[in-house]
């Protein structure tokens, strides 16, 4: 071995058939159709049949899938005690890092690594976390949990049980929109690691866990809350320029912009960006112009630094405009990209061999160990 390679650039570590990227042209597809036209068509739904199954489902299997998500949706017994107690101590990362392990103490399926039972684990852990997500976010304002209604869709069911109130037909598809474009990235490092622990054939809930661990941090899924805190913090459009300059001449990272593999706009950004846009047409304008703040940054940030959005810019704005409370960007992501670990999990135990790399030792030479006074 010559030499270590940082942070694995470029290295191919799985083969894998469930999302191509193209990062100098900003093309994505899940198993082969473009985001653009899932973002267009497919429900949040749709896709995750896709992502788990292998392919579109017909009317009749969306509407049994749709029904399994439906009735898994309910969170009982030591997960919801745990969400309970934790509620007002953890922040939210900390809160779905904690309750979604709990999950797997009442299910059935826990010991079971098979292709079925993997599928069904991936539907619970799906259709579970925006319960808990919404269960949490409602004892921590000090509000009754809103149960989950099987009858709804993904989307309706999220936001209904977040603030108490169905929301209109453009929110719900606005979410919805989100969490598609969330649902899969190829080797990003939650993917990673979830690859990683389902290699050592531990369990999907494991295997999920450490996903949410590598999720949380600012250079990965922690940059949706931070690109809003960023905006909260220069708080009028006329400031960006001189605040976001400063910050790069401080040296200072622009949470939502640049990434490992695109070099050019994520497409999810372009997608996310109109959705903010058309959102803040409809703004009341009680708070400032999140969207021409946001604009006004990628300016400069993509003139100064050459860097362009990724899909944390532009998802912090459309999350504000639909309502949802800062403080649980991070863990939208997590209730969607679940579905692309457990795709990821399925794929490793299928055809698994132990992820077990190398690294170079460039510590001290071999050594004799000190003699030591009194020693013997
Ligand atoms: N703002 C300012 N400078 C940046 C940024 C940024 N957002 N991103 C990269 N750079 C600079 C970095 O400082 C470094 O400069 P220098 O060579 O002078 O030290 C250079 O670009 C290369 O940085 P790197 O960390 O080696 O590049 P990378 O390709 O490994 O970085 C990244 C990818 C996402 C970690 C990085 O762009 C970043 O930190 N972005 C901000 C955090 C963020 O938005 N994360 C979300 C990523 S996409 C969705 C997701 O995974 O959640």
């Amino acid at each position: 071995m010559t030499d270590a390679k940082a942070g694995l650039e470029g290295i191919v570590v799985a083969r894998s058939e469930l999302c191509s990227i193209d990062g100098q042209k900003g093309i994505l597809g899940f198993r082969g159709y473009d985001i653009h036209e899932l973002a267009r068509h497919a429900t949040y739904e749709e896709v995750a049949f896709l992502l788990l199954r292998g392919e579109l489902p017909s009317a009749a299997e969306l509407a049994a899938f749709a029904a399994e998500l439906g009735e898994a949706r309910a969170v009982s017994g030591e997960a919801a005690q745990v969400v309970d107690l934790i509620a007002r101590d953890a922040a939210p990362m900390e809160m779905l890092r904690t309750a979604v392990s709990a999950t797997s103490f009442d299910d059935p399926d826990k010991d079971s690594n098979s292709e079925e039972a993997n599928q069904r684990k991936a539907i619970r852990l799906l259709a579970k976390i925006p319960t808990l997500v919404c269960r949490y976010h409602r004892r921590r304002a000090g509000l009754e949990p809103v149960d989950p209604d099987p009858e709804l869709s993904y989307a309706e069911s999220f936001l209904t049980m977040l603030s108490g109130r169905p929301p209109d037909e453009d929110a719900a598809r606005t979410f919805d929109v989100a969490m598609i474009l969330h649902a899969d990235h190829e080797m990003n490092a939650s993917t990673f690691t979830a690859r990683v622990i389902a290699s050592t054939l531990a369990d999907m809930h494991s295997a999920v866990v450490g996903a949410i661990g590598a999720l949380k941090g600012p250079l990965h899924g922690g940059a949706n809350e931070q690109v809003m805190r960023t905006l909260e913090s220069i708080d009028d459009p006329d400031r960006v320029e001189d605040d976001i300059r400063r910050r790069l001449a401080g040296h200072e990272r622009i949470m939502g912009f640049g990434h490992r593999v695109y070099k050019t706009m994520d497409p999810r950004a372009e997608i996310l960006k109109e959705l903010a846009r058309r959102l803040a047409g409809r703004a009341d304008g009680s708070e400032p112009d999140w969207f021409a703040m946001s604009e006004r940054i990628e300016r400069v940030v993509t003139a100064e630094k050459g860097l362009y959005p990724n899909v944390d810019f532009y998802s912090a704005s459309t999350y504000r405009y639909l309502g949802i409370p800062t403080e649980l960007f991070t863990t939208l992501f997590v209730a969607s990209r679940v579905v692309g670990w457990a795709a990821h999990v399925i794929e490793q135990h299928r055809d698994n061999r132990l992820i077990r790399p190398s690294s170079l030792y460039v510590g001290p030479d071999s050594r004799e160990y000190p003699a030591r006074d009194g020693a013997s």
